[in-house]
């Protein structure tokens, strides 16, 4: 046989997803295990976004659409990110709709990186922005933050790690899995170090709605400066409950769109033709639907918080945003893949390890809050059990 591919046999697969197996394998085996490792809201998708999309399906979109978007959806997300973040936009030159954000990220990678070009990222990290910058040719570079000072980003930090090397910095705000929201400060920060490097930005707002306390996002585009170096992804998988539906948008200048749309073309062709005139009811329609899931989320981390908290050997700093908590162990000697296998097996609770994050997450372990009250109930009154065995 001939050899595989060295690129992809180079890249890891996701933890994330060997957790999610584990824990299937252990309920296939009929253990009762509460799943808090994965990023996939628990609410229904809204009900009006639903019959828009049954409405498109009857009225025949369910041909191929126009590779980039429908026309109506580009405007509405044109509209959307004039209104909400500042960002003017050419809905016809600067977007393209994806089959989802992740799609995007790895479009926007692609469209800037040539071979021996570095990207850096912020660690802990979401576990696919290093592969992704591997596979689009590039080499993933940490900035390595710290729980100490709630994992917080300043220009020299940043400086330390450019080269001549560095095409770009990579920015998700608010954080998975740290569930920072980064302050006017940070954004600066951020903004100073690309425009004196000459540096594009890749900002993943992904979780935008999320955000809790009355804090607002800060869209880096939108800084003096950013708007021809910035580019933005987002979608409607985290703040619509639209995970299945897969679809997101990647936001650039016209040169970056045009690379980005022959990859997406090339390859994908598109995203559905149905969930675009779903994108028009979610983002024109109500918006109260999603005030009403952050508020659900932001009550889950008052609770979940102060419970973990309370727990002798856990703990857990608050969050500003995203639906994830990230608490350590401080008085176990396990790592974080020894402490999620024991969490599974002793008290059936799947989280992430916070390897999966890269060394900065090590010592912690990811729990989503996009699960049912009910669960997150059992799940802390099950880790107060065994936490001294951790
Ligand atoms: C930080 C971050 N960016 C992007 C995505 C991708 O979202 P989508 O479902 O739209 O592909 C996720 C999903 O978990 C995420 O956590």
């Amino acid at each position: 046989m001939k050899e595989l591919s060295r690129l992809l046999t180079s890249v890891p697969g996701s933890v994330t997803m060997a957790v999610a197996d584990k824990a299937k394998a252990l309920q296939a085996a009929g253990q009762d295990v509460i799943a808090l490792a994965g990023g996939d809201p628990d609410f229904d998708t809204p009900d009006h976004i639903i019959q828009a999309a049954f409405a498109a399906i009857e009225d025949g979109a369910t041909h191929y659409p126009p590779t980039k978007g429908t026309p109506a959806s580009l405007q509405a997300i044109a509209s959307k990110m004039e209104r909400e973040n500042g960002i003017k936009l050419d809905p016809k030159t600067q977007l393209i709709i994806t089959p989802g954000a992740k799609w995007s990220i790895y479009l926007a990678l692609a469209a800037i990186i040539n071979p021996g070009d570095e990207v850096i990222y912020l660690e802990p990290v979401w576990v696919s922005y290093p592969p992704m910058i591997t596979l689009a040719g590039g080499t993933p570079v940490a900035v390595s933050l710290s729980a100490d000072d709630n994992f917080s980003v300043t220009a020299d930090k940043l400086r330390a790690k450019v080269t001549p090397n560095t095409k770009a910095i990579m920015v998700n705000s608010p954080c998975n899995p740290t569930g920072r929201v980064l302050t006017q400060a940070e954004i600066d920060a951020v903004t100073e170090v690309a425009v004196e490097n000459d540096l594009f930005v890749i900002a993943d707002e992904i979780y935008e709605h999320l955000i809790f306390d009355g804090r607002t996002h800060i869209s880096l585009a939108a800084q003096p400066g950013m708007a021809e170096r910035t580019i933005t992804v987002n979608g409607l998988s985290k703040a619509y409950a639209m995970t299945g539906w897969r679809l997101g948008w990647i936001a650039a200048t016209p040169n970056i769109i045009k690379l980005a749309g022959k990859l997406n073309s090339q390859t994908v062709s598109s995203a559905a033709n149905f969930t675009m005139a779903a994108t028009v009811a979610a983002l024109n329609g109500p918006q109260d639907c999603v005030g009403q899931m952050r508020d659900a989320y932001q009550q889950r981390r008052d609770f979940m918080v102060k419970a973990l908290n309370e727990i002798d050997g856990v703990h857990c700093r608050s969050i500003e945003g995203a639906f994830y908590l990230f608490p350590s162990f401080p008085g176990s000697s396990k790592n974080s893949m020894e402490l999620a296998d024991a969490l599974l097996e002793k008290a059936g609770i799947a989280g992430t390890p916070g390897i999966g994050f890269g060394a900065a997450g090590e010592g912690h372990i990811r729990f989503s809050i996009a699960t049912a009250m009910s669960d997150l109930e059992r799940a802390v009154e099950r880790l107060a059990k065994v936490a001294h065995e951790l």
